[in-house]
């Protein structure tokens, strides 16, 4: 098993002692904090190329994962690697690796996101941190770095979830809290999730394979923009994920009776859609009536047949709740539930919810928080501690290996939108911070 151990500061032998080292010499300290190592022209140019692939008319994307838009995206972000040198490999999740040798036998150092979108997201949720790990491996091509580590960077699959409702999914392959269940599950088109691992060049019989064990990776870091507006209003330039909130999504049918919407009098109907309509808010109130930072919400209900002049028969809608504490989330549902039962009888409706995706969750590992601090720090950035109210990969992945991950703004607090933005200073700023803190890890972390 690896775990972050670090060994005493090393003095000479490494070109990062050179950047990153305190020497007391004020001028120096100043050149060394606004060296950038990682090229911010080369970045944007990578940002922008990618933000074509399922572009909108609004100027966001629409690029869910398993689909033809991120299977074409795939292929460019492929090239990326390769061209900077990396060994690419995919594994049965769909998972794009792509390896660069260190000098020492060690488990390899892990950094990357994804780059599929919620249905009109933005550019930067999950670009970032895919687009910076591989602008990071340039800027070590550049300086003619070898790490002691082997370092991937990594591309995970669907982690949105919008497809199949199944949230950072090809991380959760990875760290052995998914598995073959979740080949069945059917999209929209009749489409299953085997089906479309086939369509990504993949063997699904295989992919309990994609499991990463205990102990194979030394760290994973995960660079993301912050999704909310703390950074932004604080004037902070870099946050230090502490952890990552918990989230849990069920799906519901409302199944009452569709009938004529003219001749069928107000107190015979089985409204499918005015019960889900009070289920909605039933789960507003019950995440209103505790105290603290938990949310929850209803992002769609799909009501059938859909017509102006038919009473609605059937609505699916999901439920997704997320907070720190999976006790109160089990808290809420349960007052959400009894809510769902009064209104079926009410409304002469059935509901039925079934668990769709059940997120822990993660801590951020604290060694590794502190080497993102000092890698910020040494880069003349400020920094704060914060709570992810997004999932993210890197949660998945704490199961199995120390993990840390680094924020940067998001104009307004703006994300899932197309209008999501971060500016290309504060984007170049994430992206050498994560280059600092894979050197530091590098030379701090010690096999026990
Ligand atoms: C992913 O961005 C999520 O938190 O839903
Ligand atoms: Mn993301
Ligand atoms: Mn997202």
């Amino acid at each position: 098993m690896y775990t972050p151990r670090f060994a005493g500061l090393r003095l000479f032998g490494s070109i990062l002692c050179l950047l990153l080292l305190r020497t007391g010499d004020a001028r120096s300290a100043e050149s060394s904090a606004q060296a950038r190592h990682i090229n911010s022209q080369r970045l944007q140019a990578t940002l922008e190329k990618l933000s074509e692939f399922g572009r909108n008319s609004e100027g966001g994307v629409t690029r869910l994962g398993f689909s033809q838009t991120e299977l074409d995206a795939r292929t460019y972000v492929m090239s990326l690697m390769e061209d900077a040198g990396l060994e690419v490999r995919v594994d049965p999740a769909g998972n794009i690796f792509g390896r660069r040798s260190g000098s020492d036998q060690l488990p390899a150092l892990l950094f990357g996101s994804h780059i599929d979108s919620v249905p009109h997201g933005g550019n930067f949720d999950g670009t970032l941190g895919s687009l910076g790990a591989i602008e990071v491996i340039r800027a070590l091509n550049d300086g003619h770095i070898t790490t002691r580590h082997p370092l991937e960077v990594v591309i995970w699959t669907n982690e949105e979830g919008p497809h199949f409702g199944i949230s950072a999914l090809g991380s959760g392959v990875a760290a052995g809290v998914l598995g073959p269940e979740i080949l069945d599950r059917k999209d929209d088109d009749g489409l299953t999730v085997a089906d479309w691992l086939r369509r990504y060049g993949q063997d699904p019989s295989h992919l309990t394979d994609a499991r990463i064990p205990h102990g194979a990776l030394a760290a994973v870091l995960e660079l993301h923009i912050e999704q909310g507006p703390v950074l932004e209003e604080t004037k902070v330039q870099i946050g230090v994920v502490k952890g990552i909130v918990s989230l849990k999504r069920w799906k519901c049918v409302a199944t009452g009776f569709a009938n004529h919407a003219g001749t069928t009098p107000m107190n015979r109907r089985k409204d499918a859609l005015a019960a889900a309509a009070k289920d909605l808010l039933a789960v507003r109130d019950a995440v209103r009536a505790e105290t603290g930072t938990q949310v929850g919400t209803v992002g769609y209900l799909r009501a059938e047949p859909g017509a102006p002049n038919v009473i609605p028969g059937r609505v699916e809608f999901p439920v997704e709740l997320r907070d720190l504490d999976a006790g109160k989330i089990e808290r809420m549902w349960q007052s959400i539930q009894q809510r769902i039962a009064q209104t079926d009888k009410e409304e002469g409706v059935e509901t039925r919810c079934e668990v769709i995706n059940d997120i822990a969750a993660a801590l951020s590992d604290p060694s590794v928080q502190s080497v993102i601090r000092e890698a910020a720090r040494s880069a003349g950035l400020s920094t704060a501690d914060m709570p992810s109210g997004a999932v993210h990969d890197a949660g998945e992945i704490s199961r199995i290996a120390p993990m840390g991950m680094i924020f940067v703004p998001s104009h307004d607090g703006i994300s899932h939108a197309p209008q999501e933005f971060t500016s290309w200073d504060d984007s170049a700023n994430g992206v050498e911070v994560l280059y600092r803190s894979i050197l530091l890890l590098d030379l701090r972390l010690q096999p026990n």
